[in-house]
């Protein structure tokens, strides 16, 4: 892909309002998605985050009910729900550490340091700010699902417009340790969305970069 086809895809990409109910993503497309979204780097690479897919149409009714009405979680064909996971320690530190030890068949003798560090970053700071740091990772989440299905053109909407502590009932996240924290349904705009057609509003590269060289 040259630069230019990856601008064009940047650009046609949207924050969709109406998606058209009658589209759905194939079970490639939506494979594609899931591989980009883990695909995300995150701190440690300890992935503090996991994504609920919802294709049910009455989990998407109810989610729709927790996000404002808005339509978007109803007439896209998947929703991805963004969670941070709540349960940072030890243990699940040293989970990681093991699927780091058998994916590069390194001893976990060899990565004891690493576990180590790890901990203490964890330790040394306040649950709220470790959850705010889990939190972080999701948001990159977003951004490579964003940019990948825009060079599928694949349409989606980043969505914080929704009650966290009723998604996080609705799909009874408590219970996995996790809290939703960006809502991005997967699918097509309608012909008659007419936000994507409008002009992009950005900065200028003035503004935006202060640039030293
Ligand atoms: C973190 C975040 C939360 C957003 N929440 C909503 C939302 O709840 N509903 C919505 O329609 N758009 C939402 N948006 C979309 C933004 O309004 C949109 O990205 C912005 O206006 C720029 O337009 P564009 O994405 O079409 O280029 C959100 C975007 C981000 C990044």
């Amino acid at each position: 892909m040259d630069t230019n086809t990856i601008l064009a895809s940047l650009n046609w990409r949207a924050a969709i309002k109406n998606f058209d109910p009658t589209k759905k993503l194939t079970a490639e497309q939506l494979n594609f998605v899931l591989q980009a979204a883990n695909l995300a780097p995150s701190s440690y690479g300890f992935q503090p985050y996991r994504i609920v897919v919802v294709g049910n149409q009455a989990v998407k009714e109810k989610l729709k009910a927790a996000a404002y009405n808005q339509a978007q979680l109803t007439d896209a064909d998947q929703i991805l729900v963004l969670c941070s996971l709540k349960n940072t320690n030890e243990q699940t530190v040293a989970a990681y550490i093991k699927l780091i030890s058998e994916t590069r068949q390194i001893s976990l003798e060899d990565l004891q340091g690493q576990k180590e560090r790890m901990i203490n970053t964890v330790k040394n700071q306040t649950p709220e700010r470790v959850n705010q740091w889990a939190a972080q990772q999701a948001y990159l989440v977003l951004g490579f699902i964003l940019a990948a299905c825009a060079t599928a053109e694949i349409d989606t909407c980043p969505m914080e417009g929704f009650n966290p502590a009723q998604v996080d009932e609705l799909l009874n996240l408590a219970d996995k340790n996790l809290t939703a924290k960006i809502i991005c349904p997967l699918g097509f705009r309608a012909a008659s969305d007419t936000y994507s057609k409008m002009k992009k509003v950005r900065l200028s590269q003035n503004e935006l970069f202060i640039n030293l060289n």
